[in-house]
Order: C-alpha cells, then sequence, then structure tokens
C-alpha cells in the first residue's frame, strides 16, 4: 500500500480509501451488512488505513456499519467523516452548518460511530449562509473537547476561495468528483492542492461503478433501489454512458497489458495524474476491495496516460 501524510496533519493514510456510501444500506443495489463488515476488514488486512463516512449516508447507518465493522480495530483506523446535511426521514433536506447544528451532529456520529473522537470531521456542503470563519470556530471547540483531531472541506467551489485564503493551515484535505468519466473539477483538484495547503480527497473515483468495466449496454438497467436509475446520475444515462464505454474499452486494454483489474486502471489514473492525492472508492463487498487495493503500488506508462487522456478530456 502506498500513504501519504495529510496536510497541515501527521495523520499518516492509504492512497486509497474505503468509502462509506454503500454502507448506507441502501441506493447501491443488493448491500448487505456481513459483506460490508468483511469488506472493511479485509480493507484493514490490506494496508487501507483510510475510512470516509458521513452523517447523511443511509441516515447514520452508514456510521453505525463501520463503527461496528472497525469494533477493537478503531486505533487501526482513521475515520474521515462528515456533516452539514440536515436529512430526517419524512422532512426536506437542507444544508446547515450552524453552531448548534454542527456540535450536535458531532455528538450524534460519535455515538453511531461508537468512537470517542473522528480523526477528521468535514463540511460536507457549504450551508451558503454561515461564514466559513465561524464554521472554523465551532470546529476549533469540537477540537479543543477532543471529539475531532483535525476539519477538512468538501464540494467547494470558486466563491469559497476568499474566505479560504483567510483560513489556510486550517483544513487538511478537500473531497471533490473525480475521475476518468468526471474531469471537470480538474483545475481545483491541481489549485486547491498547490494554493491552498489541501490534500485531495477524489469521490466518485470509480464513476459510480462504470469504470470498474463490468457494465455495457445490456446492464444498467438498475432498479429503483439504485440511485443509478435516475438521469442525476449522468454516468449511467445517454450520450454519457456511450462516451463511458468508449473510455473503458481503453481502460480494459490498459488493465490486460498490466495484468490489473479495470477498477485498478481507474484508480492508478488518478493516483498518478493528481500528486499526493487520495482516491476514495466505494466497496460493498471484500472482492471490490481486493480489487481496489490493485491501484496501489505500481505505475502506468507515460503512452497509458496519454491514452486515458486524451479518451477521457
Ligand atoms: N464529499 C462528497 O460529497 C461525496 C459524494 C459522493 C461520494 N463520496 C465518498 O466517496 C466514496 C466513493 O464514491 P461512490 O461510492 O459514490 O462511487 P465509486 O467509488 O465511484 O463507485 C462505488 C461503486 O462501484 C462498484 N465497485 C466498487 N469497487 C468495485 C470493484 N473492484 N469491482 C466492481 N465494482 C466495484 C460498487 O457498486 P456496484 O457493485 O453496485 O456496481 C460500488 O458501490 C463514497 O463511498 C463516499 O465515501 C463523497
Amino acid at each position: 500500500m502506498e500513504y501519504i501524510t495529510l496536510k497541515n496533519s501527521d495523520l499518516k493514510v492509504s492512497r486509497i480509501c474505503i468509502g462509506g456510501c454503500p454502507m448506507g444500506g441502501y441506493g447501491w443495489g443488493d448491500v448487505r451488512e456481513k459483506e460490508l463488515i468483511q469488506a472493511v476488514n479485509t480493507a484493514l488486512d490490506n494496508g487501507v488505513n483510510f475510512f470516509d463516512t458521513a452523517e447523511t449516508y443511509g441516515l447514520g447507518q452508514s456510521e453505525i456499519t463501520l463503527g461496528k465493522a472497525l469494533g477493537s480495530r478503531r486505533h487501526e483506523a482513521v475515520i474521515s467523516d462528515k456533516f452539514g446535511v440536515h436529512a430526517q426521514k419524512g422532512q426536506p433536506t437542507f444544508y446547515d452548518n450552524s453552531h448548534d447544528y454542527i456540535i450536535s451532529a458531532c455528538d450524534g456520529s460519535l455515538k453511531r460511530l461508537n468512537t470517542d473522537y473522528i480523526d477528521i470531521y468535514t463540511i460536507h456542503y457549504r450551508d451558503g449562509k454561515t461564514p466559513l470563519s465561524e464554521v472554523v470556530e465551532t470546529l476549533e471547540e469540537l477540537k479543543k473537547q477532543g471529539k475531532i483531531r483535525y476539519f477538512a472541506l468538501s464540494n467547494i467551489h470558486e466563491d469559497d476561495k476568499e474566505e479560504m485564503k483567510q483560513l489556510k493551515g486550517k483544513f487538511v484535505s478537500f473531497q471533490d468528483e473525480y475521475s476518468l468519466a468526471c474531469r471537470k473539477n480538474e483545475k481545483d483538484m491541481f489549485d486547491f492542492s498547490e494554493n491552498y495547503e489541501l490534500t485531495p480527497l477524489t469521490w466518485g473515483s470509480l464513476g459510480q461503478g462504470i469504470l470498474t468495466g463490468k457494465y455495457n449496454l445490456d446492464n444498467v438497467n438498475f432498479g429503483a433501489d439504485d440511485r443509478r436509475s435516475r438521469d442525476i446520475y449522468v454516468n449511467f444515462h445517454g450520450d454519457k454512458l456511450l462516451k463511458n464505454l468508449e473510455i473503458v474499452d481503453v481502460m480494459k486494454e490498459i488493465s490486460r497489458k498490466h495484468n490489473k483489474p479495470v477498477s485498478a486502471v481507474a484508480i492508478r489514473f488518478i493516483l498518478d495524474y493528481i500528486p499526493d492525492s487520495v482516491v476514495l472508492c466505494g466497496a460493498k463487498r471484500p472482492s471490490q476491495v481486493l480489487g481496489n487495493v490493485e491501484g496501489a503500488d505500481w505505475h502506468l506508462d507515460k503512452e497509458d496516460v496519454q491514452k486515458l487522456d486524451e479518451v477521457s478530456k
């Protein structure tokens, strides 16, 4: 496994992080708790020490499953958790970065994770009204109480940059969507990393599964229990799907050349292309974790990168 130290911290993490979105238990088709628990342990056994979750995934279920899966191995793991999406069953969902909400959200997350501390507490989405400096004050309060160790950003945009300049050095990382199927945030990946002292963490790194090579035009008719049936999951619909399958054809050629799974090519491209990045990838079972850890400890050839760059630009 490859490791890096997150900016402004002493956190040494694996460059492959297991994403906890499927641990939410719904929205990904067939997901089973037993397999998710095995997946977390397989990850730990194979050098992955970094796990990402959020209060909102499965309305807390992801945190519960992750906490249960880590159990007595909690000390081996670095947990990234996220707050800021106020979601309750039957109620409208809204973004919230207010002091009182963050304080209570953190207590709820600690309880569900069954832990005394969260390693990285991440602002999932900005709420459009609470100044970032105020959010930082709340997070500093939690840090002083020992409930969180560090904090981070996610889904930040051009208009957050002014405030972020004043707060440089406070955050350890940022998360945004990035993959061979989604390169629209590439400029920010470099900018935030180089100019704002943030380690880039990529989400949707496998294009929600399309970049694993197992999907084709005949098997992307997901059921209603799978979020990918919805049009907003663009990777599986219309022209975007056709383009992705073209990218996957090139990936398959490269995977054969290196004798690696297609998922490992998706991950390796990011690790090689975005310096000092961490790839978040959701996994539903141990075999998927094993396919994904194969993304570590090798490199693409220059001509592979060129081919992938050209087909996915
Ligand atoms: N900050 C944010 O706003 C944000 C947003 C989204 C996600 N995230 C984080 O980023 C993580 C990754 O994103 P994601 O989970 O949405 O998408 P992803 O990692 O691109 O895709 C995950 C899906 O791909 C399939 N898969 C994974 N490994 C595989 C393998 N080796 N072989 C075959 N199929 C495999 C699984 O679904 P199937 O088997 O059903 O195909 C899995 O659920 C999330 O879990 C979450 O922690 C953060």
